[in-house]
């Protein structure tokens, strides 16, 4: 098969606006991680990336704009601490959620009232967003409830056989590694949906700031609306997520790491200082005990430990700070019980 990976070259980008603008899907690097996109205000696009996923369609998109002002062409209201957010922060990996004009497909907000706004870091989105002309609703581009892809070569092993996938616009490793932060305003508080790339304690020097990280409970306006069979849309409706196959623990210290280590069983630990002997493979996030290289790193190491066949794997919970934050509440998903 030919590969769908390409260069982001005048080439490759000019063929990719055109197939967003007809509907179908690229996948294109992002600060954070890769993205499945698709054009924002096209429903069967936005059908396309939930098939593709095989993601289910109470879970909406973030939509990718260019600048604060395509932002505000999507929202009917801006109010002004998310302004100064966006001001603060954009572009880089934040995300607000703000009430959405009627033009946003209810398919890409799950039939929500607010849609979830971003303006991506990297050159090669940027790029991709100015030629085609057009808000990108994109997920990360990974199987849903998988682990998030952070090169190009891990989009096409998990999307290489979805059909309306275009081509993966190869931007190399991703350097953030870990998705945007989701904030939703409300007046002068923010709530963080989802924690991520942008820490609390970035966002805490603009104003007050509550977290309701999906694992904790489930975003407020998402809770008036009931779907079938009681699920309820927004942020991290599943518990279980960025999942590897082999099944993973997470414990806070070295001293537990240690009681389970064996032959068949992996590591994954953030510096050298709490790697501890005894098991069949370890990964080291950050050598140095970086927590910006660690999470860089997290997803990438994660596939690397579940493609050697262990019988389990063992993770060591971050200092609870910055990014490290963000990358624990990952690990705790990836341990979650399958439901
Ligand atoms: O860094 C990122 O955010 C990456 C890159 C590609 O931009 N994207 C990403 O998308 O992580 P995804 O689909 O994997 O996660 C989006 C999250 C989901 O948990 C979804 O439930 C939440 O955003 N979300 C989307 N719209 C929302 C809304 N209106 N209200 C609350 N949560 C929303
Ligand atoms: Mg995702």
């Amino acid at each position: 098969m030919v590969s769908l990976i390409r260069q982001p070259d005048a080439a490759a980008l000019a063929e990719a606006a055109a197939a967003l603008r007809a509907g179908l899907l690229v996948a294109m690097p992002t600060e954070t991680v890769y993205g499945l996109a698709g054009h924002a205000l096209d429903a069967t696009a936005a059908g396309r990336i939930f098939h593709a996923k095989a993601r289910p369609a109470f879970d909406p998109l973030i939509v990718h704009v260019p600048s604060l002002a395509a932002a505000e062409s999507l929202v009917t209201e801006m109010p002004p601490l998310a302004r100064r957010l966006a001001e603060a922060f954009w572009p880089g990996p934040l995300t607000l959620v703000l009430p959405k004009r009627p033009s946003v497909p209810d398919l890409v907000t799950s039939g929500l009232a607010s849609v979830a706004l971003r303006v991506p870091a990297h050159p090669v989105a940027q790029a991709l967003l100015q030629q085609a002309g057009l808000p990108l609703a994109a997920p990360s581009a990974n199987r849903f409830g998988g682990i998030s892809p952070t090169t190009a070569a891990h989009v096409a092993a998990e999307l290489a056989d979805a059909a309306d996938l275009k081509m993966i616009l190869d931007g190399g490793p991703c350097p953030r590694g870990v998705e945007s932060t989701i904030v939703r305003v409300d007046g002068g508080r923010m709530t963080i949906l989802r924690l991520g790339s942008l820490s609390l304690e970035e966002l805490e020097t603009h104003g007050p700031l509550e977290v309701k990280n999906h694992l904790d409970s489930p975003p407020d306006d998402a809770s008036e609306k009931q779907l079938p069979g009681g699920a309820v849309p927004g942020a991290g409706m599943t518990e279980r997520h960025y999942a590897p196959q082999t099944p993973l623990q997470l414990v806070d210290s070295p001293e537990h790491a240690a009681a389970l280590a064996g032959r068949r069983v992996g590591l994954l630990c953030f510096s050298s200082q709490q790697a501890v002997a005894g098991f069949g493979e370890t990964r080291v996030l950050s050598p140095a005990g970086d927590l910006v290289e660690a999470a860089a790193r997290l997803f990438a190491a994660m596939r690397e430990l579940d493609a050697l066949s262990l019988d389990r794997l063992v993770a060591i919970a971050l200092p609870e700070h910055s990014v490290g934050r963000a990358i624990n509440d990952r690990l705790r998903r990836a341990s979650a019980p399958k439901s």
